[in-house]
């Protein structure tokens, strides 16, 4: 069997860090990919200077005043097909996908969560997992990277996990930075594991 570069597609709206530890990854060798787009709902987002600068296809695609989420979807998804990607990332990509893009990418598109399999789905789960704490609720939190085959927020079949245990005399800074060093690695030697993988046979190169 001929080994092939994985093609990545990465979905940000904000600083991309995580879309810097995957380019990081893809420069070391550790992950045997390639990033051939990345994608922002937003024209500010820090991560598409990151790719810009890294020589990455960048393309802003912001939502049309009034647009139906399923028509936006359709045409997000019409933009990442051309890339022809083994695995779509969403990585701090901040807006709910419809069936109308992941019909169109099954079994291909992984996000990124702040915490822990079933917990805290939506926005702001570390700072909710750090009122939990302090609130004597909990003593750990964590990351996971799941698959994404339906509109269940933040839910699917785990791919993988790292638990983040929350020290009660640190700061929600402390604890946001330990989260956001557990997702690099997770979502890296994640990805580095699915792109060793055999690839779903669907995919079109342009
Ligand atoms: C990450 O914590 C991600 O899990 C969440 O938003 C943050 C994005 O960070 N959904 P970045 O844009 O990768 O720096």
């Amino acid at each position: 069997m001929i080994a092939v570069t994985a093609r990545l597609v990465v979905l940000v709206s904000g600083s991309g860090s995580n879309l810097q530890a995957i380019i990081d990854g893809c420069a070391s060798g550790e992950l045997d990919a390639e990033v051939v787009g990345v994608v922002s709902n937003r024209l500010d987002a820090y991560g598409l200077v990151r790719a810009d600068g890294a020589g990455i296809p960048i393309e802003p695609i912001t939502p049309l005043g009034g647009e139906e989420r399923q028509t936006y979807d359709t045409r997000l998804a019409t933009v990442v097909e051309r890339f022809a990607p083994d695995w779509i990332v969403l990585a701090g990509w901040m807006r709910l996908l419809s069936m109308a893009f992941l019909e169109r990418f099954p079994e291909r598109v992984v996000n990124l969560h702040p915490a822990l399999p079933g917990e805290l789905p939506g926005t702001r789960a570390i700072e909710r997992a750090w009122a939990e704490a302090e609130a004597g609720e909990r003593t750990e939190s964590g990351v996971m990277v799941h698959l994404v085959p339906d509109e269940g927020v933040d839910d699917g079949p785990v791919l993988g996990v790292a638990t983040v245990p929350i020290d009660p005399h640190g700061t929600l800074d402390e604890f946001a930075a330990a989260v956001h060093r557990a997702e690099h690695q997770l979502l890296v030697e994640t990805l580095a594991e699915l792109c060793s993988e055999p690839r779903p046979e669907s995919r079109s190169r342009p």
